[in-house]
């Protein structure tokens, strides 16, 4: 779907998590969701912030896994995906800490695996992911899946291509100071999610949209691989759809 703005994009994105966790609610059972960082789903969570405020939604019931970490990253600092996500969304809701799961920046090497592992395991213990959001990086990446990742790709440790590395070099004061690694979900992981919904905005976004909407599905714009998926839905503002 296209939207004229990002900020109506995102309402009607935070009101579907909504509707899903009233569901669950009535139901009796946990919205389990799977969360993106950047900034492109700032203003879903703050209207999530919103609702839970203004009109009550509780997220008592919501399980929550997100996409990814840089590595090494302790949670901590004011890069990691931790602190984004409680600056974002957790420290403003009633979410209990226990339900958040975020991939772990402090691992020794060895331990890595293991982990991955057990955060697909935690996923599937939940009954899988209800929805997952994702945004897009401008090499086609979603969660960290740089070009050349496989379809089939489980949660694992990645190397991040140089250009994700520049496009995130300012929030770490020079590329050098990015890491070079992170920890993400697989492309295999979000596509067993049963809604996924891809997000961009502006312009910037505009010719990696059109490579990931019509392009051939290639390993190396890792987000055509969406297009063999028959739950996802791509919500754009009229500037990142702009070329299709
Ligand atoms: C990072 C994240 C991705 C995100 C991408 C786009 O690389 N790991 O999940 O989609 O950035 O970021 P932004 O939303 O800021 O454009």
């Amino acid at each position: 779907s296209v939207y004229p703005t990002k900020e109506v994009a995102s309402v009607q994105v935070a009101e579907r998590i909504a509707n899903l966790i009233r569901r669950k609610q009535r139901a009796g059972q946990q919205a389990v969701l799977g969360l993106a960082t950047g900034a492109t789903p700032v203003g879903v969570y703050e209207e999530l912030v919103r609702l839970h405020r203004e009109e009550g939604l509780s997220f008592r019931n919501v399980v929550t896994f997100n996409l990814d970490e840089y590595f090494p990253m302790p949670p901590t600092a004011p890069q990691s995906y931790v602190t984004f996500m409680n600056e974002n969304l957790f420290d403003h809701i009633d979410i209990k800490r226990e339900n958040i799961h975020i991939p772990d920046g402090t691992l020794a090497a060895e331990e890595v695996a293991a982990f991955c592992l057990n955060y697909e395991q935690q996923i599937e213990e939940y009954g899988g992911l209800d929805l997952q959001v994702l945004g897009i990086g401008r090499t086609g990446h979603v969660g960290f899946n740089e070009p050349g990742s496989a379809p089939n790709c489980g949660t694992r440790l990645v190397t991040l291509d140089d250009l994700t590395r520049r496009d995130a070099a300012r929030d770490f004061g020079g590329k050098e100071n990015v890491p070079t690694k992170a920890i993400t979900m697989g492309i295999g992981t979000i596509f067993k999610a049963r809604e996924i919904i891809l997000m961009a905005w502006s312009g910037k976004k505009a010719s990696i949209i059109k490579k990931a909407v019509e392009g051939e599905v290639s390993g190396e714009v890792p987000a055509t691989y969406l297009q063999l998926a028959e739950n996802v839905e791509f919500v754009l503002d009229e500037d990142a759809a702009s070329e299709l």
